[in-house]
């Protein structure tokens, strides 16, 4: 365990705010938790669990402990001729072992390519794209429970996966270290071609049988031209959830601007896209000082230089009220906020 006193975090979240921890502990074997996890209980701590900090907008610095989830290792657990159990360390990074998968012809996360974050973080808010979700190949996970001071494993169905959501942002909120993540995945490719951005991308290129690797391909290729390169531009992918609502308030909505796109989600619910409300309110491609709206994609907040974490959340608290004045829908954040308001 590697242990860092006012440690800066700017490497650590992908808006790259400039804040600091008091203390940040890098976990690299699980072995070191209990004993961590016994002094912070002991000297009454607050502590927040990272993952791959790119879910994550820090407002302040953090009067705590961060505690980095950094262990790495990925072992085959069971091979059949149909599928592999895979067993990932949480702290591997999500696009390298998609990557890694692919390669070794192990099937099923294409569409889930170059999604940035670690592979512990994957199941706390049930990561998806085009279509897939991580929990259609999730198998079981070992996390290490806070109170009870022990490792304990839970099924797919023990994890409540829901669209963005499962136990670990209710009943287990930072109650959990998610140490390994066990996926099965296919050894004869399963396409999913349900998106239709994917499909029309395929149909574009007259491709009559497309291979997972060609699917893989074109995921990363359609990420690029839509979402802005962390590398260039600081974010954390969509800040907000898509809003899910009754079919009575879609009604209501759907008749004033027909052309909104939709997902019927059952007889009840649907999804409207976040997307397309904040642009309709006039967002896309906005800024203001060093945060904006990304002009490819509005559900995107960038930081464009020297934003603060207040910069951003204030932006956001402007996007959601506007969204919620105009259409009478509330936004809800995808990303965790750490800190006050
Ligand atoms: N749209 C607009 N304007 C925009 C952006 C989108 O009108 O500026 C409309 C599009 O025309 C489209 C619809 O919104 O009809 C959906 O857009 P898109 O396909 O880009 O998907 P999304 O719903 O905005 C979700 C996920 C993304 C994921 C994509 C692709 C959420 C909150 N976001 O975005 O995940 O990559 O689908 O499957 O569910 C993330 O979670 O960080 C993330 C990037």
């Amino acid at each position: 365990m590697e242990i860092i006193e006012n440690a800066s975090l700017v490497n650590f979240n992908t808006f790259r705010i400039h804040c600091k921890a008091k203390i940040l502990a890098i976990i690299r074997n699980p072995n070191d938790l209990s004993f961590l996890m016994d002094y912070i209980q002991k000297n009454y701590l607050q502590y927040y669990i990272l993952g791959g900090g790119s879910n994550i907008l820090f407002t302040e610095d953090y009067d705590g402990i961060i505690i980095k989830n950094d262990i790495k290792g990925v072992r085959i657990i069971e091979s059949t001729n149909e599928n592999v159990l895979l067993d990932i360390a949480a702290g591997e990074d999500w696009s390298r072992i998609v990557e890694i998968s692919i390669k070794n012809k192990f099937y099923g996360f294409e569409n889930l390519a170059a999604i940035p974050g670690s592979v512990g973080a994957a199941p706390v808010q049930n990561i998806g794209a085009y279509g897939v979700e991580q929990k259609d190949f999730f198998h079981s996970l070992i996390y290490y429970d806070i109170s009870e001071s022990q490792l304990v494993e839970l099924s797919n169905d023990d994890c409540k996966f829901n669209y963005r959501d499962s136990i670990f942002k209710n009943e287990l909120k930072n109650k959990a270290i998610i140490t390994n993540v066990r996926y099965k995945l296919n050894k004869k490719p399963i396409l999913n071609l349900s998106y239709n951005e994917l499909k029309n991308e395929i149909q574009k290129f007259l491709v009559v049988e497309p291979t997972p690797e060609y699917i893989y391909n074109t995921i990363k290729r359609l990420r690029s031209r839509k979402l802005p390169d962390l590398a260039k531009l600081p974010n954390a992918g969509s800040f907000f959830k898509n809003p899910i609502v009754s079919k009575e308030k879609f009604d209501e909505v759907y008749q004033k601007y027909p052309n909104m796109p939709f997902f019927v989600l059952n007889n009840e619910m649907i999804k409207i896209p976040a997307g397309w409300l904040i642009e309709q309110c006039g967002w896309k491609g906005k800024r203001i000082g060093d945060v904006g709206v990304f002009d490819r994609h509005a559900l995107i907040i960038v930081n464009y230089g020297n934003a603060t974490g207040k910069d951003i959340l204030h932006l956001a608290q402007q996007i959601k009220k506007s969204v919620e004045d105009r259409f009478g829908i509330i936004l809800e954040n995808e990303v965790n906020i750490v800190g006050s308001n």
